[in-house]
């Protein structure tokens, strides 16, 4: 049933991306520059000293086993679209400088500030219902920054359409996007993507998260606020399926009327549509309830355990040559869950991957996952494996292997965020970035 669409996404080369909306206009993108004046009326806070606007600094690939021909507009992000961003100095940070770095805050982002993360089981009925609270806010508040383009032609800018969305659907989308096919010479490669299958998956997913967490912090007013983790170890079934908690399923596979997201959109329905909202599409590109049916699926009966976790741990190489889905004795590859942690040779779902398919539905198809918030208690949980293992071995920023898969260099930009966070820049414990984790069942 989702057939037609996919071929006529793939047809049109659709692009989509979250932009910040000042940079979409069409002075900014006619320029491509995207330095949006800050408070003070001067771009980037630079009268303030808060950053400058500057060229983006190419950061060529280092290994190019791989010659292709790129016309993928992700390529090299933000180039395609922008030459000149913001830098921002000291700990100012954000599209326009106007932020701070993560793990900072006030006027002048001179204060340090560091929040916990929890298991969703250890907060209090008051930290619960602040958190579904605030995911409901995000989920209906409209992104005052960032909006999301949708458009037939990725090149030609006069074609170029954007539309506004909430807070969590831009949070979703930049998951989908970093996902769609990459285009060469005219076709779509759905085989490697930029966010996974590679070195770039753990600390992509924790900007992902950051993000979000910041977004909801700023909307809320809520300085404190730490996304929860599920910690899936051992666990027989979904115990977090509940009404109370993440939600229960009916019979149809929908999350049931009486739960906290039952009525939440998918903002895509399905693989590669055609249109942000699929409104353009017809019936068979509606937006769909979120689904979810733990267990069901025949190729994942159970959760990891805590052994697979453990093994996951011991191997000490941060990633391996090929750096992808086939790498070996890769700590990288057994966590996203293309290897089997324990001999770190055979190439068999796991950890990851294995969380994502034993939840079915809407999380079962990774692309859209992020539109269930259930992916965020789970991305947060192999964050914390990601911590155990930064920890463990003291990892530095100069552990992240050259490779040749797109946009996953050491010094590429985490593709498509805004502003550039260099993809070797993660590989260091999560407190530089202000936030740790609750302990919980010994780790
Ligand atoms: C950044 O914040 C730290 C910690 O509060 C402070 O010591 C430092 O001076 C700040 N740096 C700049 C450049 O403002
Ligand atoms: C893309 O085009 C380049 C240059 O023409 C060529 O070298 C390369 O093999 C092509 N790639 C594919 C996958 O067709
Ligand atoms: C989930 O597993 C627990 C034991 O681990 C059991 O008590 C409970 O009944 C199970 N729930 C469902 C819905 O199967």
């Amino acid at each position: 049933m989702f057939t037609p669409c996919i071929f006529l996404t793939l047809f049109l080369g659709v692009v989509q991306s979250q932009f910040p909306r000042s940079c979409t206009t069409s002075s900014a993108l006619e320029s491509k520059t995207c330095c949006p004046l800050w408070t003070d009326d001067s771009p980037c806070g630079s009268q303030s000293g808060r950053g400058e606007c500057r060229n983006v600094v190419v950061f060529t690939p280092l290994a190019a086993g791989r010659v292709r021909q790129y016309d993928d507009d992700r390529l090299d992000w933000p180039r395609f679209y922008y030459e000149s961003t913001c830098k921002c100095f000291g700990n100012y940070s954000g599209y326009n400088c106007g932020q701070c770095k993560y793990g900072y805050t006030g006027d002048k982002c001179e204060r340090q500030n560091t929040v916990i993360r929890k298991e969703i089981r250890q907060l209090s009925f008051l930290e619960r219902k602040k958190f579904f609270s605030y995911l409901a806010l995000a989920k209906t508040t409209k992104s005052t920054d960032y909006v999301i383009l949708t458009t037939g032609d990725r090149h030609h800018r006069d074609t170029y359409r954007f539309v506004d969305a909430s807070i969590y659907d831009i949070f979703a989308w930049i998951h989908y996007y970093s996902m769609k096919p990459i285009l060469e010479n005219g076709t779509f490669d759905a085989s490697f993507n930029y966010a996974h299958q590679g070195p770039a998956f753990p600390g992509w997913h924790r900007l992902g998260l950051m993000f979000l967490e910041r977004e909801i912090q700023l909307l809320t007013g809520d300085e404190n606020f730490g996304i929860p983790y599920y910690d899936w170890r051992g666990e027989n079934n979904c115990s977090i399926c509940s009404n109370e908690l993440l939600g229960e399923s009916n019979e149809q596979g929908f999350l049931d009327d009486g739960s906290h997201f039952a009525f939440w959109k998918s903002i895509c329905s399905g693989y590669n549509y055609a249109d942000a909202y699929c409104q353009t599409a017809g019936d068979k590109c509606q937006m769909e309830r979120l689904h979810r049916k733990p267990g069901s699926d025949p190729r994942v009966k159970r959760f990891p355990s805590f052994q697979d976790v453990e093994d996951t741990l011991k191997w000490k190489d941060f990633d391996r040559f090929p750096y992808d889905s086939t790498s070996r004795r890769s700590f990288r590859n057994a966590l996203e869950g293309f290897l089997k942690p324990s001999d770190g040779l055979t190439l068999e779902r796991s950890m990851h991957n294995a969380v994502h398919v034993y939840f079915g539905g809407t999380m079962s198809q990774v692309p859209i996952s992020s539109n269930d918030p259930i992916f965020l208690l789970h991305h947060s949980y192999v964050d914390k494996i990601f911590e155990a293992w930064l920890q463990r071995y003291n990892a530095t920023p100069d552990k992240y292997p050259n490779n040749d898969e797109d946009g996953q260099g050491p010094n590429e930009c985490a593709t498509p965020y805004f502003p550039c966070y260099r993809n070797k820049d993660f590989l260091t414990s999560c407190s530089n970035f202000g936030y740790k984790y609750s302990k919980y069942q010994e780790m």
